[in-house]
């Protein structure tokens, strides 16, 4: 996820060694290209930037010599358009004139971009930091000055996203904040602005917070919030932050894993944006759809999102897709691979070595190679002929959450627009998401103390949440170190029931689809001694048969599983934290596994 951060002082200065460590401390975002730029007393701006880690750019371009007045620092996390010195930040506008960068996305910018193109202005990349500028620049072309051209530029711009910019011959920045996250700070001699707590807390711990629809106007000796809506001043108060760093990164969570667990709608809504205003899904879909037999392939979660990928592209495409473990897609399948043949290589970190040998093999074979891929600038982005982003910015928490969410969101997308669907069923999944994790938050601690000493446990799904039932064990299995097992619940009754004996405990989960199946498998486990937890949309069928019960709120079946994945994910967390692991870190496991 991208970062920004900038800064104004009363005197002239070396800013750049503090807009390296304000990069250094936006880095655990995630980023692949970094860029700085400063503006002088002589109102010169001095703008470096190129793909790389910060301290590698900052060397290479001597960083550290940086001199001026205003300031400001760029991480760039690509999203689309590749990673590259062209779209790497800050950007200028035509002129030279004013230099600007972005956190976000801007959703239009495809159409903004070829507007600023035929109103001869001289765009340089494809990123939509650029197109901030050109939004600015369009105003001041027309004589306005820079609060109101920012104010008109803010309605052109859609999506979610924040963005800092500075205009030779003034003695200001400017920055404003639609969606994402942006914090401003007065020091001694200087004011700053940040995408986050962390970029700031090292210079001054004199915060001022932003809300969504407010600019900031920061000069060295103060600073004014305005409203973008009528450009009137706000009054607000300062305050005196208190946290520690490592606090700060994690928004106030006790760990990454909670915090990237309550990111989820705001991910999937970015993702959700992204697809409605790209061309990549349409590149994607078409060639996907020509294919003699398409693979879905991946490892861990990113496997489990591929058997609900091909549970979508059944249903809504008729289209036939095999989900299947990297490593057993060489085995089973790759003898009989041909060129007609595609394959989704599905991986978070775009790095996992047995993803990479499957994709490698397959690419020998002649076979299409598509990504769905969370890092940009790796390894599977590179060796996809087309790919999707999650758009979920950087996951610290080895286990795997919002990933997995806008993984299944992207699947849905391809099966929507494979089968020729609209979109409109995915609007509402940010809000549902929202309600689930408010819904289930009580009922999961209240439910933590009954599962506590258990080291066995199954978890059961059929259909759309077989891969949930799958997903929910696994995340038990990693933070809990229990025995969690994931399986059709149909499954259940050629085998493992004999395991079941009094107190054992069985999660169900379930569809409103799946009520009479899931009501014939709870009273079958019960009647032998099981403690059954139900994790389903209200039904009284199900509270009349189930000990307990987790609800979801009610939504589109295609809806529904992704959904049921939080309050697996929350539980466990919570148990987890409630055994005394650091879920964040769980023991042997390694967040990229780029060996065999
Ligand atoms: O980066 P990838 O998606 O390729 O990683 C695959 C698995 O290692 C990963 O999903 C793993 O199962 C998660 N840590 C589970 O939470």
């Amino acid at each position: 996820m991208c970062g920004i951060f900038g800064i104004v002082t009363t005197r002239e200065q070396q800013l750049g060694p503090i807009l390296v460590e304000a990069g250094k401390r936006l880095s655990y975002r995630g980023y692949d290209s970094v860029g700085c730029a400063v503006i002088g007393a002589d109102q010169a701006i001095d703008l470096r930037k190129d793909v790389g880690k910060v301290e590698d750019v900052a060397r290479r371009h001597a960083i550290a010599e940086m001199r001026g007045l205003r300031g400001m620092t760029q991480l760039r996390w690509a999203t689309f358009g590749a990673p590259s010195h062209a779209n790497a930040q800050p950007h200028l506008d035509s002129d030279g004139d004013m230099v600007g960068a972005h956190n976000g996305n801007v959703v239009n910018n495809v159409e903004l971009r070829a507007e600023f193109v035929a109103e001869g202005m001289t765009v340089r990349s494809t990123n939509d930091g650029e197109s901030c500028v050109h939004a600015v620049e369009r105003y001041v072309k027309l004589g306005l000055g820079m609060v109101d051209a920012i104010r008109k530029a803010y309605d052109d711009l859609e999506g979610d996203y924040a963005f800092v910019i500075g205009r030779k011959g003034e003695d200001c920045l400017y920055a404003f904040k639609k969606g994402s996250g942006l914090v401003a700070a007065i020091g001694d001699g200087f004011t700053c602005v940040g995408s986050d707590l962390p970029s700031l807390l090292p210079l001054t711990r004199k915060i001022v917070r932003l809300r969504d629809g407010e600019m900031v106007v920061l000069r060295g000796d103060g600073l004014e919030v305005r409203h973008v809506s009528d450009g009137e001043v706000v009054e607000r108060e300062v305050e005196e932050d208190s946290e520690t760093m490592e606090a700060a990164q994690k928004g106030g969570y006790p760990h990454f894993m909670l915090k990237e667990i309550h990111e989820q709608p705001k991910v999937a809504q970015d993702l959700i944006h992204l697809l409605n205003a790209s061309k990549h899904l349409d590149r994607f879909v078409n060639r996907l759809k020509g294919a003699r037999n398409l693979y879905l392939v991946g490892c861990g979660t990113s496997y489990h999102a591929c058997i609900l990928g091909a549970v979508y592209l059944a249903r809504l495409a008729g289209r036939p897709a095999v989900p299947i473990l990297a490593p057993q897609f060489l085995a089973q399948y790759l003898p009989a691979l041909g060129p007609d043949d595609v394959g989704i290589f599905v991986s978070q970190s775009g790095e996992t070595k047995d993803v990479l040998n499957a994709l490698q093999a397959a690419r020998a074979k002649g076979a299409g190679i598509l990504g769905l891929v969370n890092v940009l600038g790796s390894t599977l982005m590179h060796a996809s002929e087309s790919y999707l982003p999650l758009a979920c910015g950087y996951e610290i928490s080895v286990p795997a959450t919002k990933t997995f969410v806008n993984q299944c969101v992207a699947f849905l997308a391809i099966a929507l627009r494979a089968g020729g669907h609209g979109m409109e069923v995915l609007k509402d999944l940010p809000g549902l998401i929202e309600r689930t994790l408010q819904g289930v938050d009580v009922p999961v601690r209240d439910l933590a103390p009954a599962l506590m000493g258990q080291e066995d446990m199954y978890c059961l799904g059929y259909g759309l949440t077989y891969p949930i039932a799958l997903e929910g064990a696994l995340k038990l299995k990693e933070v809990t170190y229990a025995h969690c097992e994931g399986m059709l619940s149909t499954e259940f009754k050629h085998g493992p029931l004999s395991a079941v004996d009094e107190g054992f405990p069985i999660l169900f989960v379930g569809g409103a689809e799946d009520t009479g199946l899931l009501v014939s498998g709870i009273n079958e486990s019960a009647c032998r001694g099981a403690r059954t937890v139900v994790i389903s949309q209200e039904e009284p069928r199900l509270r009349a048969n189930a000990h307990h019960m987790l609800v979801l709120p009610g939504a589109d079946p295609l809806l529904a599983p992704i959904l049921a994945v939080l309050p697996l994910q929350l539980l466990a967390y919570r148990l987890s934290v409630a055994r005394g692991y650091d879920p964040d870190f769980p023991r042997n496991l390694s967040k990229t596994l780029t060996v065999d």
